[in-house]
């Protein structure tokens, strides 16, 4: 049983042909995932996903950049008239109707589908991007074996990422850690004869990760909080630093709605959550600040540029609790090619262990 759930990473792999073993995923980060970090890691071997997040307005201009920089330097091996990369949207706040016209122009290799309104919502995606591009692949990210089986039972998506509570950003308030959350997901599907590729994400960050989650049932990987440090990422060099600087995240980082009061990103599910590094709008929210008076310096803070970042500022800081292992500034290229090539060192250090 344990060696036939293996078989789902070359299944996963056959549809990506640009992409190397392990199956490494780049997360689509709202607005942060541009399409240049995407096509760095596809690039590398791995699949990148744009973040057009929920107001997905900036999405037709996204993808005219991905084309341009792909008819510069197109990357080989890439299914024919497909873009080498994913589109990850924030299913309550996007359109539809902008979406399904964009998938049917671009034809990307893989959607991604997160946090809708009501479960039924990702039936209405998923058909709409059959309909659109029936090549491209329908990833939808969930965070609990109950949701894992009702979206592989409803949609039957070819992908299912599972988040795990270490998550960076957003993601359910109340879930588990990837060590449970994978097998107990893996074996569910296996009970029922359900066959998807698993994504394990959520508090990945380096080879150990990786081959722990390969371990536990996933077929691949997406980070997101590991490629914050990247270049191509777009965000502050404040941003940057604090990711940086932020050690230690299971006590340096939170799961709490203060981030989206003050930034007024409060459509959100209430069932979601965000994690981000712990800072001065949150502690004093702890200690009893009013969001209204939170926002207030939230507000002022802003004009402070990258000063306004880290435990001692009020800058939101998204990121998840492996946030420690991200040490320096790395291109995403080079985030890929480490992993890859010391991934299978891990391995068989631990085939050490129990030979
Ligand atoms: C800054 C940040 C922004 C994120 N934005 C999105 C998003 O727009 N859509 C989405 O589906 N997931 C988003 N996520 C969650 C990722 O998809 C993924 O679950 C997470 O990054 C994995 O955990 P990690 O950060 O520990 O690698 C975001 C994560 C971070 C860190």
């Amino acid at each position: 049983m344990a060696a036939k759930r293996f078989l789902n990473g070359a299944k996963l792999q056959s549809h990506y042909p640009f992409t190397k073993k392990p199956f490494i995923v780049s997360a689509p980060m709202r607005l942060i995932s541009t399409p240049k970090l995407a096509l760095t890691v596809s690039r590398a071997g791995g699949l990148g996903f744009i973040g057009a997040g929920s107001d997905i307005n900036h999405l037709p201009a996204q993808l005219d950049e991905a084309a341009s920089l792909l008819s510069q330097n197109p990357i080989p091996n890439t299914p024919d008239g497909m873009l080498p990369l994913g589109i990850g949207i924030i299913n309550w706040g996007a359109s539809l109707s902008i979406f399904t016209q964009e998938v049917q122009k671009w034809k990307p290799v893989a959607v991604w589908f997160f946090a809708p309104r009501s479960p039924a919502d990702l039936v209405t995606w998923t058909q709409a991007v059959r309909d659109a591009s029936p090549d491209t692949k329908v990833w939808i990210q969930i965070g609990t074996v109950a949701s894992a089986l009702e979206v592989a039972q409803e949609c039957k998506p070819d992908v299912l990422v599972v988040q795990g509570s270490d998550a960076g950003g957003h993601g359910l308030a109340r879930s588990a850690g990837l060590m449970a959350l994978l097998p107990e997901t893996s074996d569910a599907l296996a009970d029922r004869g359900l066959s998807i590729p698993l994504i394990g994400a959520g508090g990945i960050a380096d080879a150990r990760g990786v081959s722990a989650a390969l371990a536990l049932g996933a077929s691949g990987v997406c980070m997101g909080t590991r490629f914050l440090a990247c270049p191509e990422a777009q965000i502050s060099q404040g941003y940057r630093r604090a990711v940086l600087e932020a050690q230690d995240g299971g006590v340096n980082t939170a799961r709490t709605n203060v981030y989206d009061h003050i930034r007024g990103t409060t459509e959100w599910p209430e069932i979601y959550n965000g994690r981000g590094v712990i800072n001065k709008s949150y502690v004093d929210s702890e200690a009893g600040m009013s969001h209204e008076e939170n926002k207030r310096l939230y507000a002022a803070e802003e004009s402070k540029g990258d000063e306004g970042w880290g435990v001692q500022g009020r800058m939101t800081t998204y990121a998840g609790t492996a946030v420690g292992l991200v040490k320096k500034e790395m291109g995403a290229r080079e985030v890929v090619e480490e992993i890859l090539t010391e991934v299978s060192g891990v391995i068989g250090g631990v085939k050490g262990l129990c030979e």
